[in-house]
């Protein structure tokens, strides 16, 4: 069944307009509500005296209307009787001053009376629903994000190092800190990296924000335990933040769930832009994917202007549906907006559900209706077809987590770069898996490791596997730079993956705000007018084996290597010397995509996205027009458009503004 729906707070309304929300959704062809997610004070209003009632009425108002349940865990908003017992639930900031009530998230993940509590409103909320027909599914918490510098999460981290270096002497020798003298003699001298101790040892700094990913990973098992138990017909799920939260290791904290379902926002009141980009959602959709190789959800979908002080531009008319559309063209199963009502107080008053504060249907919840209607029809055909990409992108947290430690140069951030990259595919409708460093690449003809910074033997030898098959790799600048203890390697540049790059960086050169080398290509198929530019950083590669492929042509670098390919096994490895930005990217990409044999699924014009689902032999196209104007498409064979059950397409198409096609094809 292909899931479409809604989140819900019946606890912030009276119950006498439970029913009429209830026939709306079911009229809109809503079939799913996620519920009780902030709602500790109303289950637990005393310690240990609990309240489901009034959860178990709104549940069956919602299930006579066909409508199926998936229950957040509270624990993100816990309730003022909890966090009055003691000052240390609360967690601290990295300036070391400790949050205060007010907001939500505000508690230390590795306090044990938190975990008590935790346990204690889990377990009953799950023993009170084991067997409620109309429950299918958990949402742990929300969102878990934030790192916390207290004195407890300090000795936490301390036997976490224990645990992981087993001696001082070892610990002191791998972080080196024999440098200004932080020679530790005993576990508790060893603090947490707040600000108040400024620029910390990179070993130290790279350890706490591991150690900060695991904290929520170990906490997050300590509900997953009590619903396993519980609930064992459950499926269990968290909602993340997609690609740009980068403080959690996702992939760790993907692996002990069963789904993994994400948060998409494309127009948020922090991002006040009258265009949206739409290769970012696309991004995160991708890298929710790789997170588990498995289909996703969307637990909050943008149902209307975000806001909390200040609100964001609207969703133009169509663009709800064409966001939803975009997720599953990438691989949602299911697809929730968030929320179904503007709330009329606290914090997200200005954050708008598809219905408005005063409750009336209006163009949102008509847009989303006729969706409903659309997913009646097509959402069998859809659900569980899966994406194939050729090509992959390694997101390496370790390397994340480093660069927020040292940026190496002010104006980079791996996101971004990240970005560039990933952008300059989107927009060739070249379909792409976001993997783990150590993923098994053996499906894949292209691979591309930005900025691949933290580099273990393990890895380097997965990308060696790679290319030796038969693939092609592409390293972009300060990859192979640090071990896994964030000490430069004692190596020339890119370290362990020199060999196989056939070129070592022979110097390099970090570049002020605005200024740029510019690139000449030795391959006269990458000739550009105007020349590509070098800028944020230039490595100059000194080739062994590799071949030149660019070079600069300014400034006392002019003449040397920018770029080079070597070929090694049955494969070869793209070595970029330069960060730059998205236009030297989307000039390599042709170059790029041809030298692996990697297709894209149309060539068309950027502003329309395409992607592809398959099931078996039978493929599904999605095309996206993202702009506000109409666009022509040239189809490359005969199609049935499934959401109005015309007859077959061939030839160009014309897509409405904002309008989405799904097409199938044997
Ligand atoms: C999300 C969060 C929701 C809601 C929404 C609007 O990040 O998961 O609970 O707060 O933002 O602020």
């Amino acid at each position: 069944m292909f899931y479409f729906g809604v989140d819900y707070y019946p606890e912030q309304w009276p119950a006498e307009r439970w029913p009429e929300d209830a026939r709306l959704m079911a009229e809109a062809g809503l079939n799913v509500v996620r519920l009780a997610e902030f709602a500790w004070s109303r289950m637990e209003p005393q310690e240990e005296v609990y309240d489901f009632d009034w959860l178990d009425r709104a549940i069956s108002i919602l299930a006579s209307r066909g409508l199926h349940v998936v229950l957040g865990t509270p624990t993100a908003s816990p309730p003022p009787w909890l966090m009055a017992q003691d000052p240390a639930l609360f967690r601290v900031r990295e300036d070391g001053q400790r949050v205060t009530f007010g907001n939500r998230r505000t508690y230390c993940p590795n306090n044990p009376l938190y975990h008590q509590a935790t346990r204690r409103i889990v377990a009953a909320l799950a023993e009170h629903y084991a067997s409620h027909p109309a429950v299918i599914g958990w949402q742990i918490d929300n969102e878990f994000g934030e790192r916390c510098y207290c004195p407890l999460c300090a000795r936490a981290f301390q036997d976490w190092l224990q645990q992981r270096y087993g001696s001082l002497d070892a610990l002191n020798q791998r972080w080196g800190t024999v440098f200004w003298s932080h020679t530790y003699s005993d576990w508790g001298e060893i603090p947490v990296p707040l600000a108040t101790g400024s620029s910390p040892n990179p070993g130290l700094a790279l350890d706490f924000f591991r150690f900060c990913s695991d904290s929520y990973v170990a906490y997050q098992q300590v509900q997953v335990n009590v619903l396993r138990d519980r609930c064992p017909t459950h499926w269990i799920t968290h909602n993340l933040m997609g690609f740009g939260y980068d403080r959690i290791n996702y992939f760790d904290l993907a692996r002990d769930l069963d789904l993994v379902a994400w948060d998409n926002y494309p127009r948020g009141y922090w991002d006040m832009q009258a265009d949206v980009d739409a290769s970012r959602a696309a991004l995160s959709c991708d890298a929710m994917r790789g997170l588990k190789d498995q289909n996703f959800w969307v637990m909050e979908q943008q149902a209307g202007p975000s806001g909390w002080e200040t609100v964001s531009v609207a969703p133009r008319p169509g663009e709800l549906r064409l966001w939803a559309y975009q997720a599953i063209a990438h691989g949602a199963d299911g697809i929730v907006f968030f929320r179904w009502r503007t709330a009329r107080f606290g914090t997200e008053q200005y954050w708008h559900g598809l219905l408005d504060h005063h409750g009336h249907p209006g163009r949102r919840y008509a847009e989303i209706k006729r969706m409903g209607a659309e997913l009646e029809q097509i959402g069998e055909r859809i659900h569980g077809s899966h994406v194939a990409p050729a090509v992959a992108m390694l997101l390496s947290y370790d390397s994340r987590f480093a660069f927020q430690v040292q940026a190496n140069n002010p104006q980079f951030t791996y996101s971004a770069h990240f970005h560039h990259v990933y952008r300059a595919l989107y927009e060739r409708h070249v379909p792409v898996d976001v993997v783990a460093p150590t993923a098994d690449l053996a499906a894949y003809r292209l691979v591309f490791a930005p900025a691949l910074h933290v580099l273990s033997e393990e890895v380097a030898e997965n990308l060696r596997r790679f290319v030796q098959a038969g693939g092609v790799l592409v390293v972009t600048p300060r990859t192979g730079v640090k071990d896994e203890d964030n000490a430069v390697v004692e190596l020339p540049l890119p370290g362990l993956l020199a060999g196989l790059s056939g070129a070592e960086v022979e110097e390099y050169d970090s570049l002020p705000p605005g200024a740029y080398n510019e690139l000449e290509f030795v391959l006269p198929e990458l000739a550009m007018t105007p020349p590509a530019r070098a800028s944020v950083w230039c490595d100059v590669l000194k080739p062994s084996s590799a071949t030149v492929v660019a070079h600069y042509t300014q400034d006392y670098n002019a003449g040397q290597p920018a770029i080079t390919l070597n070929r090694s096994g049955q494969g070869q490895v793209v070595t970029i010397g330069t960060f730059s930005d998205a236009d030297l990217y989307r000039a390599l990409a042709p170059w790029l995509l041809d030298l692996a044999g990697a297709q894209p699924i149309l060539t068309t014009q950027a502003e329309v996205e395409v992607t592809e689902r398959w099931q078996g032999q039978r493929r599904l196209l999605f095309v996206l027009n993202h702009t506000d104007h109409a666009q022509e498409v040239a189809l490359d064979r005969g199609t049935i458009n499934l959401l109005d059950g015309s007859a077959p397409l061939t030839g160009t198409v014309t897509l409405a503004p904002r309008d989405t096609l799904v097409l199938e094809t044997q």
